[in-house]
């Protein structure tokens, strides 16, 4: 792989418009639902990121044809019952895993690498095994893959959740799985994200029967078989997300098109209460206009309608610049803190203690080298290197490729100085 840099130099006010592209954790579970249609599907607002692509990388193993033709995607089955989701492509994506639910409810049997570890927290997939296994699916771990079968899922009641509540993937996997099992199934304490309400939606184009995704009760009744549908993905709450702390950060002017302000309820309530200004327009456009002054705010993460843990570390370098102290909480995955020393080495005063940072708000950051770690972190790079004094390196960018479609042209657009360099 080239290893690549990113060079900002700061301080910008961004301003214009940006289009906000189609959601990429909508994206991974609708793609691994495509298994379990008999005919072709076609997904529209997809991005063009690298987890997409693994993920459609993975489909071909298992079988599929997958014509990537951006913002569009042709998934169409081929005859092979593939049902090996190897380790080299699920350890490089966790969103792989919820190959393991359709797979299974499709094929009767399944074997799917364990993700493993990941910078941001152990992650573990013990709610996605015990889900399965209550719709009647034999489980052994053998080798670090995940080896399933069943004779016939059969629906049941299942209570999902665990230590930190919902689990956004597990509900994916469990949802798809029941819809071709023999009878009933609710999902008690379901993650209520917008992605799984739309993983519903086009699971029952797709002739599906569920009903109240979106709430923590998701009933669905099993039907015999499921065809081809065609899908356009919701707009990507994270992404609006950042750039909305982008404009604020920057003290910028910013319109987001084609986000969905209903996804972020938690999100604009936040950064009202930081003293931006914000209009939401009929048409949905949103329009953020950051003040001088940034007031401090306490935030944990929780999940959805809560403040989400994937904002969490781009809020934490609005913070670092802010009026005040702010106590940052983490309530989903209490090790996702990569970003603090690297914010620090910009200037930021955030000291962390467990779950919590507490961040003390300094006038400005400067610019400096430093190292992205995970998809979210790097964002909070980006943003703390477009408000900061001076020059600023952002290494292993590849992270930001992952979830972020052409970021770069996007900042461009709103006057951002930036550019790539080999490391
Ligand atoms: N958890 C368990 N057991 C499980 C599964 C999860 O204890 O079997 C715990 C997790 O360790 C965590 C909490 O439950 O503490 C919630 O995790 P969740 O399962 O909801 O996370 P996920 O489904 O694996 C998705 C997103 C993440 C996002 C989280 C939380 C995708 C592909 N990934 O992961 O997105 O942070 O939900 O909202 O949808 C990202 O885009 O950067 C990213 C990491």
């Amino acid at each position: 792989m080239k290893i690549r840099k990113l060079v900002l130099v700061g301080p910008v006010r961004l301003s214009g418009e940006v289009q906000i592209s189609g959601s990429k954790n909508a994206t991974l579970p609708i793609m691994a639902g495509a298994l379990l249609a008999q005919e072709r599907c076609v997904l529209h607002n997809v991005p063009r990121l690298k987890d997409v692509e693994t993920m459609a990388r993975l489909l071909r193993v298992l079988g599929m044809e997958v014509k990537e033709d951006y913002p569009t995607l042709t998934i169409t089955p081929r005859r092979a019952k593939k049902t090996l989701a190897p380790y080299s492509i699920v350890r490089t994506m966790r969103g792989s895993f919820c190959v393991l639910g359709p797979l299974l409810a499709r094929h009767k049997r399944a074997q799917v690498s364990l993700p493993g570890g990941c910078v941001i927290g152990v992650r573990p997939v013990d709610l996605h095994l015990k889900g399965l296994a209550e719709l009647g699916a034999q489980i052994k771990v053998e080798g670090g893959y995940v080896i399933a079968s069943t004779r016939g899922l059969k629906g049941a009641k299942i209570y999902l959740g665990g230590m930190f509540g919902s689990s956004v993937l597990a509900t994916a996997n469990v949802m798809m799985a029941s819809t071709l099992a023999d009878g009933v199934t609710i999902i008690e304490n379901a993650a209520c994200e917008p992605e799984i309400e739309d993983l519903a939606r086009f699971l029952n184009k797709m002739g599906a029967k569920i009903s109240g995704a979106g709430t923590p009760w998701i009933r669905i009744e099993g039907v015999k078989r499921l065809t081809g549908a065609e899908h356009t993905v919701i707009p990507d709450r994270i992404e609006a997300g950042t750039f909305l702390i982008a404009g604020a950060m920057t003290r910028g002017d910013v319109v987001l098109k084609g986000a969905d302000p209903q996804h972020l309820g938690a999100v604009l309530d936040l950064l009202k209460r930081t003293g931006v200004g914000l209009k939401v327009y009929r048409d949905g456009r949103i329009r953020v206009k950051g003040k001088r002054r940034i007031i401090s705010q306490n935030v944990a993460t929780l999940p959805y309608p809560g403040f989400p843990t994937d904002l969490q570390a781009q809020f934490m370098a609005m913070m670092s610049i802010a009026d005040g102290t702010s106590v940052i909480t983490e309530r989903i995955y209490p090790d996702r803190f990569m970003h603090v020393p690297e914010l620090n080495r910009m200037g930021a005063n955030i000291k962390r203690e467990g779950p919590y940072a507490v961040v003390q708000g300094v006038r400005h950051l400067k610019g400096a080298p430093v190292m992205a770690s995970d998809l979210r972190a790097s964002a909070a790079l980006v943003l703390a290197g477009l408000s900061a004094k001076g020059r600023t390196d952002i290494s292993r960018i590849y992270h930001l490729e992952r979830g972020y479609e052409r970021l770069k042209e996007k900042l461009k657009g709103l006057g951002a100085e930036l550019w790539e360099e080999k490391e």
